[in-house]
């Protein structure tokens, strides 16, 4: 693995743009979910949340992540990607929320889905809108598949819109 890949388990090594308090932010929010259900974190067995930074290709227009081996949510902060896993089908989202496009979207481990904290529009884990003032999916990158790795690219990105058919295919069965 190279050295500069950051492990899930430490949100903010190696990057200097990491929000702590951001990150805290949503961590409470997931605690404070699972209280609201009578859980523990160690109760979420649904689609948990890290915090990665990507190998970015030397041009800087890719980033790169290890196949993710379960089902499970990836924010990478410094590259602007989300990676999701679900039922085996790996997913980039650009991060911001497609209303202002602007706004950081968190996951939700207690719902299973995807928060925009500015106006509350709600996404199931494939982008796909549910309500909420976007009027689209999440917009999603082009993946592919280089041996374990996820490459994401950082310059194509799909907008349900106005692709529908691109952005449908912009998956990874794993
Ligand atoms: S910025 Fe996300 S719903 Fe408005």
């Amino acid at each position: 693995m190279p050295d500069h890949f950051v492990l899930p388990s430490d949100p903010c090594a190696g990057d200097d743009a990491c929000d702590r308090r951001a990150f805290l932010r949503r961590g409470a929010a997931v605690v404070a979910g699972l209280a609201a259900l009578g859980l523990t974190a160690d109760d979420a067995l649904a689609l948990p949340v890290s915090h990665v930074t990507g190998l970015a290709s030397h041009s800087g227009e890719t980033a790169s992540y290890p196949i993710p081996a379960k089902d499970g949510v990836l924010m990478d902060d410094k590259r602007d990607v989300i990676l999701a896993r679900h039922k085996g089908i790996v997913t980039a989202f650009l991060l911001v929320c497609p209303h202002k496009g602007t706004n950081p979207l968190d996951w939700s481990a207690a719902k299973n889905e995807f928060i925009c904290p500015k106006h509350k529009s709600r996404f199931q884990p494939s982008g796909m809108r549910i309500e909420g003032k976007a009027d689209r999916a999440m917009d999603r990158y082009a993946v592919s598949r280089q041996g374990n790795m996820v490459v994401v690219a950082l310059d194509r990105i799909f907008e349900q819109d106005k692709d529908a058919a691109g952005w449908a295919a912009a998956q990874l069965a794993v």
